[in-house]
């Protein structure tokens, strides 16, 4: 396809003064009606599932053919704001200085983000300033068609009509992996819309250090559901990506650790064991690796004292050597520069791209904003500190990635595509991802579900917001910070959900804002509306952020909200429904005792309200479980379920566990009764020969709810000889769909693998002759145990 006459008047300047932001009045949306389709057909997904590997014969030879300029220019990627001009227009005099001046070969990032006209870019604007960057990279400079990234979190979060779905953390709350495949599926072929054939996702990070402000763009805190999660959104976003053209290639990110900075700050150094690496960090990126997928991005962190980018151990000896990742590897942003900015462990740019390019085969630089990169390396290659073949090898892969994404044949956006965005057959999925997602923490005396003639008030700052529904990563970096005209009205609120649900629309007081400011008429509006009420819906939640825009220094609900839940309680004698809609787990201090019920919702994307809607008043029986433990004070902000085995004395007297959080990993259920039968072994020795023993128990719904039940498997070393073992470790889930009534069989396999761990010596170890117990469902009260031993004798027995 050609690429149009490009229109200076929409989107694209013809002539453009400079390419600094001026004073240029920006809009929010652009002009072009959003109409998607009510349902469409895609061609049938390309079979199988592609990997990474070997470089091909016309990759090595379009390689040799380049200059060392041009090479690096492929390892070059600069964000999109240095291609705007002063009024938010696409400048292409920008566009033929990068491409001609320093050959670079990928763009990334919304133009919204950047200075572009709109903070949001519909299909059509979005495909607009994409080509006609594609335009100019293939008449400029080497003629290579470049390659754009772009951050499509939950959906195709930057391109104005896409479905926006529940963010990772309420994907792996779901316990459901299908719903990680399918919102990556529809994530990648609305951003493939706009021609940009390259997701950074999925999040691998651990939900480790709950403070940490990029907890929602991952799948919880364990390893074994992150694993899961990581499989299955690979495979949705890259189905057969050397193929399938309404799929893109992935980027596992963000390699490695970066979820557990010890400051709790975004961006802080990690101090964690390489046994510990291996052990926890590790297998998410070794699951989506072995899934197929085609790159991943390196972290801002510095762990062990060690920035990654420069790290032989982390890139070399970790993920290309243990893990076996052959695809390519990116920096985050600026991260080259931030050697000697931030961690100063490099004197200046060359140093810096020296110590990198020296030590690690890295392929792409994240610039993203300047030449230095570039000219560093050309400095280093002609002077010799760098070998040419390294520069050989990075751009043949970045090369390679381009062929297998299609974009030597299609270099432009498929426009046809444009209709299917946003449309009714995608917003389906994400609402049902978001009804298996809310997780139900608090009951007490059935509160919930509610009648729908049941009068209820609706209180709070998220309980009519799309806004903070969706969090960040939503239209813009930081989302739309409560400004609720970004969504033009694509979304259920909370309260439009009791609306659809129940026929009326409930009355709704905010009381405080979304971080808890609020004034003596806000309070008696609160009053007023709570205090002959039966029923109050008290939906609480956080400002949209992103990054290090939502560090904060202490885990507790912000004030204001704390005091709207007391203030309800005070005023009225109504029960009390408290609906999280956050990620972060906010400290909930007395909530819990003021509350008849407790919902969390987390960030369920921009349709959620209903599914919320349909729990409250039980269309909808609720099946989501923890992905992550939910703290009680501040000193657990870094506390995980499979730590804390053992239990220590108080001085005060008495006992207590390392584990005693509000919530615990897992936790959760149902509006049904769920039975569950004692466990059954196909045998009480798990031979370490690789051979396996067969677990099953059987589930039943004895309540009047269809249900889906997740059963999550566990296991427990009882003595591990030199290491503390863990408390418990997820080894297995199965979401089973039970009818009233109905009883199925689970089944699990475990094996060697579900039982070794990491020593010092940096190997996997199973020990002999000890006992296991398998607990299914955990911390939950139908928690069910079996005990099995390892083949062989105990080594001090022997
Ligand atoms: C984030 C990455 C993201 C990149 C590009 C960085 O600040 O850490 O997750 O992919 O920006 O937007």
């Amino acid at each position: 396809m050609a690429i149009q006459q490009l229109e200076p008047e929409s989107n694209v300047a013809s002539e453009a003064p400079s390419y600094a932001f001026g004073d240029a009045e920006f809009q929010i949306l652009d002009d072009t009606p959003i109409n998607p389709v009510d349902s469409y057909e895609l061609p049938a997904p390309v079979e199988g599932f592609a990997k990474p590997g070997e470089i091909d014969a016309d990759i090595l030879e379009m390689v040799s053919k380049l200059t060392l300029k041009e090479k690096i220019g492929q390892m070059t990627q600069i964000e999109i704001g240095k291609l705007m001009d002063k009024d938010g227009f696409l400048d292409l005099k920008q566009v033929e200085y990068w491409v001609d001046e320093w050959k670079v070969g990928s763009f990334l990032d919304s133009p919204g983000n950047h200075g572009g006209k709109y903070q949001v870019y519909s299909p059509e604007r979005f495909t607009e300033v994409v080509d006609s960057i594609q335009k100019v990279a293939l008449e400029h400079g080497p003629k290579i068609p470049m390659i754009y990234g772009l951050d499509s979190v939950h959906g195709a979060n930057y391109v104005n009509g896409a479905v926006l779905f529940p963010q990772p953390t309420s994907t792996a709350a779901t316990f459901n992996p299908k719903h990680a495949y399918e919102s990556s599926r529809i994530a990648a072929k609305d951003t493939r819309a706009v021609g940009i054939p390259w997701i950074f996702c999925p999040c691998l990070d651990l939900n480790v250090e709950k403070i940490w402000a990029r907890n929602y763009e991952n799948f919880g805190e364990d390893p074994y559901l992150t694993s899961e999660m990581a499989v299955a959104s690979v495979k949705g976003l890259q189905g057969n990506y050397k193929k399938d053209r309404n799929r893109v290639a992935a980027c596992m990110k963000h390699w490695i650790a970066y979820g557990k900075p010890n400051s709790g700050k975004d961006r802080g150094s990690a101090w964690i064991p390489d046994n510990f690496l291996l052990e926890y960090f590790v297998p998410p990126f070794q699951a989506a690796t072995d899934a197929g997928v085609a790159s991943a991005m390196e972290s801002f962190s510095d762990i062990n004292g060690q920035p990654v980018p420069t790290s032989e151990f982390y890139v070399e000896t970790l993920l290309r050597e243990h893990v076996g990742f052959k695809g390519l590897i990116v920096t985050d942003w600026g991260d080259i520069w931030r050697l000697y900015q931030d961690h100063q462990t490099a004197k200046g740019e060359y140093d810096a791209t020296w110590q990198t390019i020296k030590n690690t085969s890295l392929d792409m630089s994240m610039v993203p904003d300047n030449g230095n990169f570039s000219e560093a390396l050309l400095h280093l290659v002609e002077t010799g500190r760098i070998d040419e073949s390294k520069i050989d090898a990075a751009a043949a892969r970045v090369l390679q990635l381009k062929k297998d994404v299609g974009l030597f044949e299609q270099p432009y956006a498929d426009k046809s595509l444009h209709t299917t965005v946003g449309s009714k057959q995608d917003v389906a999925l994400a609402i049902d991802a978001a009804r298996e997602s809310v997780t139900l923490l608090v009951n007490k005396d059935n509160a919930l579900p509610l009648k729908k003639e049941q009068k209820v008030v609706v209180v709070g700052p998220a309980g009519n917001s799309i806004s903070f529904q969706n969090g960040g990563w939503s239209l813009r970096w930081q989302g739309s910070l409560g400004n609720e005209e970004y969504y033009g009205g694509r979304g259920i609120t909370i309260v439009d959900g009791i609306e659809q649900v129940t026929g009326t629309r409930p009355e709704y007081v905010r009381g405080p804002d979304i971080d808890g400011k609020w004034t003596q008429e806000d309070r008696d509006q609160v009053v007023a509306a709570v205090k002959d009420a039966e029923k109050v819906i008290v939906a609480l939640g956080e400002n949209t952020y992103a990054e290090f825009g939502g560090n904060i220094d202490d885990l507790t609900t912000s004030e204001g909200q704390l005091e709207l839940v007391r203030l309800i309680k005070k005023s009225s004698n109504a029960d009390i429904i408290t609906v999280l809609v956050q990620v972060r787990p906010r400290l909930l201090k007395d909530i819990p005792e003021l509350s008849s019920a407790i919902l969390n919702a987390y960030l369920p994307g921009s349709w959620g309200g209903l599914a919320i809607a349909e729990i409250i008043f039980g269309e909808v029986n609720p099946s989501g479980r923890l992905p992550f433990t939910y703290p009680k004070h501040g000193s657990q902000s870094s506390v995980t379920y499979w730590q804390g085995v053992y239990n220590y004395f108080n001085i005060n007297g008495g006992e207590e566990s390392y584990y005693s959080p509000e919530f615990p990993f897992g936790y959760g259920f149902g509006y049904s009764e769920i039975t569950y039968s004692d466990i059954e072994l196909s045998s009480n020795t798990l031979e370490l020969d690789g051979s396996s023993i067969e677990v099953s128990v059987k589930v039943k719904n004895d309540g009047s709810y269809p249900a889906k039940e997740p059963v999550l498997l566990y296991t427990t070393q009882s003595i591990r000889p030199g290491y503390a073992p863990d408390a418990y470790r997820l080894r297995a889930f199965e979401k089973v769909d039970l009818a009233v009534g109905e009883e199925k069989t689970v089944k699990f396999e475990l094996s060697r693998k579900d039982i070794e761990y990491y020593q010092r010596d940096l190997k996997k170890h199973a020990d002999e002759g000890v006992n296991f117990t398998i607990t299914i469902n955990a911390y939950q009260k139908d928690a069910r145990k079996a005990r099995f031993v390892t083949g062989g004798a105990y080594e001090f027995t022997r």
